[in-house]
């Protein structure tokens, strides 16, 4: 991989409940490429959100960054001081939040919503922030004559288009788009993918794409980071990572979600059981109790060991990937005994 645009290095974000700390993010480490899509995938409540945030340093009044570096153009945004971070905001990073079609402002136009973030944010002017309006309804393939409506007014998927409108007005090198079509019908998926992708090869953006849908990652991600409770599992090409997973739980999770483009994709099989409390998580492989290859080594903590250039993998057994691939495709490994 050339140089990434991103470098994230053992990023630990909790939050304070109570006497508590829920360890959301706990290490994660990972690459975004310049010029691609990369998807963050995992069940919910694995950290997506928190990692996504975390980014942006947008984060929860009780939350803490409490380890790590995240190195996107030669600064650590984890100790950028904050009048710095805010300049990088909607300029250079460019933040989707989950639901983002819902936290459009219902008594604002969204002529007036775009306006805000154009001079406010961008320094332009009215006429400036009036033209630039009308060519991002454009490029996001809404007529521009709906500027002056708000935001009840247009469907679930128009409106996930303004969102996507919205992240683009400043030009960011970097969009990070949190859950974009879930809530979305598979047709409305489909539009705002296909569109979110043509937009990125066209401007040259880099994208992070967050989903708990493997299907999602697998139609439009050019690179895949599979976070399970807290860590990364997996992570590399998408085509290396759903072809040839090395981690039992991209295994199991590739076998749980249907085909975004509909292709036959036989029996769904789900894995059993439910992630860990992240307030007292397990030692070693946080997925070892789910996990039908656990063998007892997997009770302390995995190596990550890369089983092909640009792909870690965080398990005891990955120089076993291709023996235990042929098991997982096996439904019946995924029943618990
Ligand atoms: N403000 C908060 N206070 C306490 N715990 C939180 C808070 N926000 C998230 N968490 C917890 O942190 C963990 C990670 O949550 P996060 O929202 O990052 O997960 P996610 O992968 O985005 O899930 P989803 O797919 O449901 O959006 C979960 O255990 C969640 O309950
Ligand atoms: S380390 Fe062990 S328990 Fe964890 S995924 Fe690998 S084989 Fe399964
Ligand atoms: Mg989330």
């Amino acid at each position: 991989m050339t140089e990434p645009l991103l470098s994230v290095r053992d990023l630990r974000v909790s939050y304070q409940v109570g006497r508590s700390k829920v360890h959301a993010v706990d290490g994660a480490s990972f690459d975004v490429p310049v010029g691609s899509i990369t998807g963050l995938v995992g069940e919910s409540g694995c950290g997506k959100t928190t990692v996504a945030r975390a980014l942006t340093r947008v984060i929860a009044e009780n939350a803490a960054i409490t380890g790590g570096r995240m190195l996107f153009d030669g600064k650590d945004l984890a100790s950028l001081p904050e009048r710095d971070m805010n300049a990088l905001r909607w300029r250079d990073i460019a933040f989707i939040p989950q639901s983002a079609m819902n936290s459009l402002d219902p008594v604002y136009t969204v002529e007036y919503q775009l306006a805000e973030v154009l001079r406010r944010r961008g320094g332009l002017g009215r006429k400036a922030a009036r033209e630039r309006s009308e060519a991002l309804f454009e490029m996001v393939g809404i007529d521009p004559g709906r500027l002056t409506d708000y935001p009840h007014q247009f469907s679930g998927g128009m409106r996930q288009r303004v969102a996507i409108a919205l992240a683009l007005a400043l030009d960011p090198k970097l969009i990070i788009a949190d859950e974009p079509v879930t809530a979305l019908d598979v047709i409305v998926q489909r539009q705002i993918l296909d569109q979110l992708k043509d937009l990125q090869e066209r401007l040259g953006l880099s994208v992070i794409l967050v989903t708990h849908d493997i299907s999602v990652v697998a139609y439009i991600c050019d690179r895949t980071v599979v976070m399970y409770a807290g860590k990364v599992a997996e992570a590399g090409s998408t085509v290396a990572t759903l072809n040839r997973p090395s981690h039992p739980y991209t295994m199991g999770l590739r076998n749980a979600f249907p085909d975004l483009a509909g292709a036959a994709s036989g029996v769904l099989t789900p894995i059993e059981g439910a992630p860990p409390n992240l307030a007292d998580p397990p030692l070693g492989c946080r997925f070892a109790a789910r996990c039908p290859f656990a063998l007892p080594v997997c009770a302390t903590e995995p190596p990550t060991v890369l089983v092909e250039p640009d792909h870690p993998v965080a398990c005891h057994r990955a120089d076993e990937a291709a023996a235990l691939r042929i098991q997982a495709a096996n439904t019946e490994t995924w029943v618990a005994s």
